[in-house]
């Protein structure tokens, strides 16, 4: 990135204006040095009330994102439906701001291949919103495995298993999500395995994917419209000679999935489900506990490592980092290419299930 901020103020857009949007504009709000300049909202007046809810009195509101990007920006935060991440980034990039995108990337690995050339092309930053990577518990996991003490890690099993957290409206919709659990909170749960490994390219999946809660009006009071998956379990090649065991959950007669485990050849490291609920890994955010297994032979030494004490809000974090790659010239903190992978996954888990087969997992060059 070449184009350092010299002026005072970093100017900031935001597309869509529902409920995420307000978690992004309150963190904006707390960094003197940002300027909330204007919202955008497909929804006629939403963008108003938005501004008007948040007391933003000087930014501007737009039913269009295209003309918010008329205006004089350093970057904006896309916080549409899946669906239509694609179309804003790309419109963004192209017209010379910097793009902070909620996860998932995109709806499709299309899209997203589209994206990470429009922000190369452009020479913007294009970031994608996964908060856990500013946890410092997620930060320990990558250090630990990344040391080398594990040895060679092998297999890694991780997921996150909600017993019942069906969300409704944009999520249920399959064109305007892409998919369910998978991508709604998978994407952080792989987040958390493949960030760790440091995103080796995956080669082939193996998935299956179910809705018997999301489709059943006892479990869900939009049954008739729910088109997307509610579980799903896939088992993902990497190269390297490594597995991922992947399962994720919005609604399950269980408590939990299990833990996240990393195998390796001198080590193994196990992650708790956090204590706030029914759930493994990081996509919400938080790790019970972190252990570490060494020894195989007689006993085995456990050294549990505590939970780091933080008061850190993890989301004003990742809005942080964005600002500040803005005014010093860094490149994205969680860049786009990097998620891809990620996406690539996602696309593969739904083509395996849908043709109840292996499949092979390409990305095409960007
Ligand atoms: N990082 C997190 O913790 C987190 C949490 C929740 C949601 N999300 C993600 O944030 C995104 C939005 O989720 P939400 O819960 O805020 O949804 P939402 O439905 O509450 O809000 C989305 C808004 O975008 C508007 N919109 C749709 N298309 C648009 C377009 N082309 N241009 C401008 N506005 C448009 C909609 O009218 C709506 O007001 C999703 O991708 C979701 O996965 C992230």
């Amino acid at each position: 990135m070449i184009n350092i901020i010299t002026t005072n103020k970093v100017r900031i857009g935001i597309i869509g204006s529902g409920g995420i949007a307000q978690a992004h504009a309150r963190s904006y709000m707390q960094m003197p040095e940002v300027e909330i300049i204007a919202v955008a909202d497909v929804i006629q007046g939403k963008a108003a009330e938005f501004i008007e809810r948040l007391g933003l009195t000087d930014a501007k509101a737009f039913d269009s994102h295209l003309e918010l990007l008329e205006l004089d920006l350093d970057g904006v935060s896309v916080c549409t439906p899946n669906v239509a991440h694609h179309r804003t980034s790309v419109d963004a990039l192209n017209a010379g701001k910097h793009v902070l995108v909620e996860k998932p990337l995109a709806v499709t690995l299309e899209q997203g291949v589209e994206m990470v050339q429009a922000g190369k092309k452009a020479d913007k930053i294009l970031t994608v919103g996964f908060q856990p990577r500013y946890d410092p518990n997620m930060q320990a996991v990558k250090q630990i495995v990344q040391s080398g003490q594990l040895g060679n890690v092998y297999y890694v099993q991780t997921g996150g298993g909600r017993r019942r957290g069906m969300p409704g409206g944009t999520f249920i919709n399959k064109e305007l999500a892409g998919a369910g659990a998978m991508a709604d909170i998978g994407c952080y749960s792989l987040d958390l395995a493949l960030n760790a490994l440091g995103y080796p390219k995956p080669l082939s999946v193996s998935a299956f994917t179910s809705n018997h809660f999301g489709t059943s009006p006892t479990y869900h009071p939009q049954a008739e419209r729910f088109e997307v998956e509610d579980f799903g379990v896939a088992l993902v090649r990497l190269e390297g000679g490594k597995v991922l065991n992947f399962k994720i959950s919005w609604a399950m007669h269980m408590d939990s999935l299990g833990p996240t485990l990393f195998l390796g050849t001198d080590a193994g490291l196990k992650l708790t489900p956090a204590g706030s609920g029914p759930w493994s890994g990081v996509w919400d955010g938080g790790i019970g506990s972190i252990t570490l297994f060494h020894d195989i032979q007689g006993h085995h030494t456990e050294s549990p490592i505590p939970v780091q004490q933080h008061n850190l809000n993890i989301f004003y974090e990742k809005v942080r980092d964005f600002v500040v790659a803005i005014k010093e010239g860094k490149s994205a903190p969680i860049p786009g290419e990097e998620i891809l992978i990620n996406q690539a996954i996602i696309d593969g888990i739904l083509r395996s299930s849908e043709l109840g087969r292996e499949v092979e997992i390409e990305i095409p060059e960007v």
